[in-house]
């Protein structure tokens, strides 16, 4: 048979067989390489216990980016931008928002409160903020009003042992998905379904309402009001198949960054269980709430304060209780960006920067708020643990032995400069760059970028071994 004869059967064939299984392999050839596994999908990822610094940092890699995707979290989270003087304070929205070639995407894995939502977009807006772009997951679960109840009773349930929780209705939404009676996004488009639902959830939490707490409990009509009207028609534009947002971008070769909220040591799995969080905010966590795999990301940013901080109840080994505690929450404005609560400070703590570096596989570190350790004349860093008399360098995984753990320091000399209007690795100070140098050397991965003030400006790159 000629050439031409052998590749018109092959083509007649071609035709006859299914386009998948082994034959076809035989007659197609192999399928092309997909370009999307190349593609720079980055994450940046909270290393401590919060505020670090994530919405500055992601503010500003996005320029770099096409997408900014949050994937896990809710209106808990409060991330700051400062932009020529003006301050951003976002919930919900993904800190890419300010730019005009950024599609702002809330991925599956976000708890959304289509009302803060809402709020959040009007006073964007206001400031001339285009929220037009943003795409909302219809896979994203929905919070109402009676996880936010929920939340607040529990928590006064505790009393004195209460997680210290933002009461946005986190924890209760995501039991509500884990015990697969949570509303999605997507059933707020079908008022059959969205009644349905509501139906079942509701026979079992109003009587919990009225018998274990005595309080009202809600009524189905009340919440399509709610939620199917106006407020349905504001959010209806912005739901979106987000699957196919992100991987039509990775396969166009568009860098996304996925934005994480809350940090590695509120991680529901991985943090200081039970003052955590509901939701995975380690890096594996924008795998499952954006719906990818990890072979698309290759670069994971860990962000981490000079110093920590922490907002809520739990351990903290290097936690100050003195006058330079006092100082740390004067100089870098410690309270919540959205609940205006007064955080915890301490020193830096190499242990569990390490053990961050571990759960996130971070490819490097970003530390901010350097200039806020400006003043101080002594700088102390956590390199190890002592528990009960035997030190270690890992962080225990019994949470009693966590406790237990008595911070073992080394000190630095203070710089006593300040670091504010400095760009240039080459303006920082030797001691500045004695501690930064130690922290990488402490952690096992570069620092890349640092923060020396809340503006979009004020950082500078770095690496220790110029
Ligand atoms: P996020 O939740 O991780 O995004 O952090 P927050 O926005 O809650 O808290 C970080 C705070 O520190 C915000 O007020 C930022 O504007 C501010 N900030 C970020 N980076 C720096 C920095 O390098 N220096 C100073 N002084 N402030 C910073
Ligand atoms: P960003 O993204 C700091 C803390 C709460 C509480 C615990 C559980 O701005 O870093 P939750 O309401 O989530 O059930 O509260 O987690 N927490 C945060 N702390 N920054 C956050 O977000 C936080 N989000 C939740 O204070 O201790
Ligand atoms: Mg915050």
């Amino acid at each position: 048979m000629t050439d031409k004869g052998l590749g018109w059967l092959a083509g007649s064939l071609k035709k006859l067989l299914p386009p998948t299984g082994p034959f076809a392999r035989l007659f197609l050839g192999t399928p092309k390489k997909r370009e999307g596994a190349t593609v720079p999908a980055t994450i940046v990822v909270g290393t401590q216990w919060g505020d670090e610094g994530k919405g500055k940092f992601t503010d500003l890699i996005a320029k770099e980016m096409t997408m900014v995707v949050r994937y896990q979290g809710g209106h808990n989270a409060g991330h700051t931008l400062v932009v020529d003087g003006e301050s951003f304070a976002l919930q919900l929205v993904p800190s890419g928002v300010l730019y005009d070639h950024i599609t702002p995407v809330i991925g599956n894995g976000v708890v959304v409160d289509p009302l803060v939502l809402i709020a959040e977009m009007d006073k964007l807006e206001a400031k001339g903020v285009d929220c037009s772009r943003l795409q909302v997951s219809g896979n994203a679960h929905v919070i109402f009003p009676y996880h936010q109840q929920l939340d607040r009773l529990m928590e006064r349930h505790l009393g004195k042992n209460k997680l210290g929780t933002t009461k946005r209705g986190i924890g209760p939404a995501y039991a509500d998905k884990a015990s697969r009676v949570g509303l999605r996004v997507q059933d707020l488009l079908d008022e059959k379904i969205f009644r349905a639902k509501l139906d079942v959830v509701l026979h079992e939490k109003n009587p919990l309402f009225a018998k274990l707490y005595n309080k009202l409990g809600y009524e189905v009509d009340d919440l399509v009001d709610t939620y199917l009207g106006e407020t349905l028609h504001r959010i209806k534009p912005h739901i979106a198949d987000t699957i196919d947002t992100v991987h039509t971008a990775l396969e166009g070769g568009q860098g996304i960054l996925f934005e994480g909220a809350q940090a590695t040591f509120l991680d529901l799995d991985h943090g200081t269980y039970p003052y955590v969080t509901s939701s995975n905010p380690t890096a594996g966590g924008a795998c499952t709430g954006a719906g990818v795999g990890p072979r698309h990301i290759n670069r994971v940013i860990g962000i981490a304060k000079a110093y920590i901080t922490r907002v809520g109840a739990g351990p903290f080994p290097t936690e100050l209780f003195d006058e330079v505690g006092d100082h740390l929450v004067d100089v870098g404005h410690e309270y919540g960006t959205n609940t205006g609560r007064r955080r915890r400070t301490g020193w830096f703590d190499a242990v569990m920067a390490r053990h961050a570096v571990r759960l996130n596989s971070l490819s490097e570190y970003a530390v901010t708020k350097l200039d806020v350790l400006d003043d101080l004349g002594t700088i102390k860093m956590c390199v190890a643990y002592e528990i009960d008399g035997v030190r270690t360098e890992k962080l225990p995984y019994h949470q009693t032995d966590y406790h237990k753990a008595v911070p073992v320091y080394e000190e630095f000399p203070g710089w006593k400069t300040d670091l504010t209007a400095m760009t240039e690795r080459s303006q920082l100070p030797s001691e500045a760059i004695n501690y930064l140098a130690a922290m990488e050397e402490q952690c096992g991965v570069p620092i890349n970028m640092v923060g020396v003030g809340p503006g979009r400006k004020q950082f500078l790159h770095f690496t220790a071994t110029v």
